[in-house]
């Protein structure tokens, strides 16, 4: 088991939580709770990789974590980065190789034969093997196993990470969002793993029917403190709305109370009644509301503002376009329009040409055939699937000083605006890029786009990281949109809320449906079974 004991974190002047003191059992947790409550945090706590301010953690031999950033795996191979997963193991193989280079002596024997005990206890000469078969059911074919990570699309990159956490067999797995890069398929290959897991699960996740078909409990993160909820996490909200309601409701109850004693006091309190004024008194002392933590849960406002410029009638034309990476192709001999006002969601699995045909759209990459015509005044927004493409977390550049960058001229008024409506309220503002969580990192990068006001939107996975209070604001912020938006995602209600076409990657060529997704998926159901024998 995982045991935290009086576990309290402030940064700078806040506090994430309070002498928290629980134990993770066997089962598969659900650790929840609005962006920047600290759930990362938390993780790396257990982790030992960040101090907490009080308490101590104790926790079983081999533990598995997923990592969030893929840049610091760039010029590993793929093979390797899932081996690191054993640290022990990694350390002990990497220290042997050097050994076999230099001149063998006495000592460098023994070192070695130490080296090859470590290697064999943590089952190093099936490493490989293993690595393999989970890259396997990861969806990473063999052709990518040895090649560096940055030589391979940024989606099958998270995925090796997770193939990392998963490696030697842990006692204990700790996920952080690990269905962010994931499609519909391979979320569901992780669901079904994590079934037959019997070790103790703690997943971070804001994929509400990801944490419901897993979590056997849900640890909450929220008024400071972590509660945990037998059940999933749809029964979790229910017992959370229903507890917090009712002490609402106690207290409220308290105050009328303690205003009626009040008046009598006041009115009394001079007079004859003295013994019942003191009685009185006595009562409102015990009757003192409790005082309830504030939640956590916030909303951004997200509302794009109307474009300045008002860019031409056709958007984009796309004609016979190709793009391929090696003797890959990924796109062949693509063709359709893009008209002003639509309202485009990019659907499909992943590794069929999402990300590529939204870099070669918004002109981070350059086709390899074909041509992209861009209709007259064009003013394009772009939001990556990986942050760090644009937010250089590795600079003391501040969340502030990063917008304000974006618009040459923009006021700190009109900076602090923003920043405000994206949840970077007081002191917040000024927090560097490199402390930001996932979640603020994407609202962030939204707020970008907020100030500069494109006419067209560009935007891929804009859900990953991001709340549930997060994403239903930006699909009403996409929905009142007066311009053009084209984003991929695999979010149903973000779809939903504000997508009038699609373009789905899902059958051998993309296509473009003119209509929104229910639509598209019933049609999809009738053609399937019309093409059924019967
Ligand atoms: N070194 C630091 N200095 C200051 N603030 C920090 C630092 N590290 C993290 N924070 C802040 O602590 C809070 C908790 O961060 P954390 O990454 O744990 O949140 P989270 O719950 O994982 O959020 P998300 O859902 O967005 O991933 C955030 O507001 C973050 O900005
Ligand atoms: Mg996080």
């Amino acid at each position: 088991m995982i045991r935290l004991e009086n576990i309290s974190k402030k940064i700078g002047g806040r506090t994430l939580f309070e002498e928290v003191s629980f134990t993770f059992n066997q089962g598969r947790y659900g650790l929840t709770g609005p962006n920047g409550s600290g759930k990362s945090t938390l993780l790396k706590i257990i982790m030992g990789v960040e101090p907490s301010t009080t308490g101590t953690v104790s926790l079983p031999r081999k533990v598995g974590f997923l990592k969030q950033r893929i840049e610091d795996f760039r010029d590993h191979l793929v093979i390797d980065t899932v081996i690191m997963g054993n640290a022990r193991l990694w350390k002990a193989m990497q220290e042997r190789d050097s050994l076999y280079e230099v001149e063998m002596t006495d000592a460098v024997g023994i070192r070695l034969g130490e080296l090859e005990e470590i290697v064999a206890e943590e089952n190093g000469y099936t490493a490989e093997s293993e690595a393999e078969v989970l890259l396997i059911g990861m969806g990473i074919g063999e052709e990518l196993h040895r090649k560096k990570m940055h030589e391979i699309p940024t989606d099958r990159q998270f995925r090796v990470l997770l193939c990392q956490a998963l490696f030697g067999n842990p006692d204990a797995l700790l996920l952080d969002e690990p269905t962010n890069h994931l499609d519909l398929e391979s979320i569901s290959w992780l669901e079904e793993f994590l079934h037959q897991y019997k070790g103790i699960l703690v997943v971070v996740s804001h994929d509400r029917h990801f944490l419901n078909s897993v979590c056997t409990d849900i640890a909450d993160l929220d008024y400071e403190t972590i509660i945990t909820y037998p059940g999933n996490y749809d029964a979790m909200l229910v017992t959370k709305t229903a507890v917090r309601s009712r002490a609402e409701d106690e207290n409220k109850a308290k105050e009328k109370k303690i205003s009626q004693l009040k008046e009598f006091v006041a009115k009394f309190g001079a007079g004859t009644r003295a013994s019942q004024v003191q009685s009185r008194v006595r009562e409102i002392d015990r009757l003192q509301p409790l005082e309830l933590k504030k939640s956590n849960i916030q909303r951004p406002f997200i509302r794009f503002p109307n474009p300045e410029k008002q860019s031409g009638q056709v958007i984009f034309k796309v004609e016979g376009l190709s793009k391929g990476y090696g003797d890959h192709p990924v796109i062949q001999k693509l063709s359709f329009e893009i008209h002003r006002g639509d309202k485009i969601a990019v659907i499909g699995n992943n590794g069929k040409g999402k990300t590529t045909l939204l870099k070669l759209l918004s002109g981070v990459l350059t086709p390899d055939g074909g041509k992209i015509t861009l209709g007259h005044g064009l003013d394009i927004g772009y939001f990556p699937q990986n942050h760090g493409d644009v937010l250089n977390k590795h600079t003391k550049e501040t969340a502030f000083d990063w917008l304000k960058t974006r618009k040459s001229g923009a006021y700190d008024q009109d900076v602090r605006g923003v920043l405000g409506r994206m949840l970077f309220a007081g002191d917040d503002a000024f927090k560097p890029l490199q402390n930001l969580s996932g979640g603020e990192a994407a609202r962030l990068i939204i707020g970008g786009l907020l100030l500069t006001g494109p006419n067209v939107l560009i935007m891929d996975e804009p859900n990953n990281h991001l709340d549930l209070e997060a994403v239903s604001a930006l699909a009403s912020g996409l929905e009142d949109y007066k311009g053009t938006a084209i984003v991929a995602t695999h979010d149903r209600e973000l779809i939903n809320g504000f997508a009038t076409k699609i373009i789905a990657f899902e059958e051998d060529k993309p296509h473009i449906f003119a209509g929104p997704l229910d639509e598209y998926l019933k049609k999809k159901n009738e053609k399937k079974s019309s093409s059924r024998p019967s």
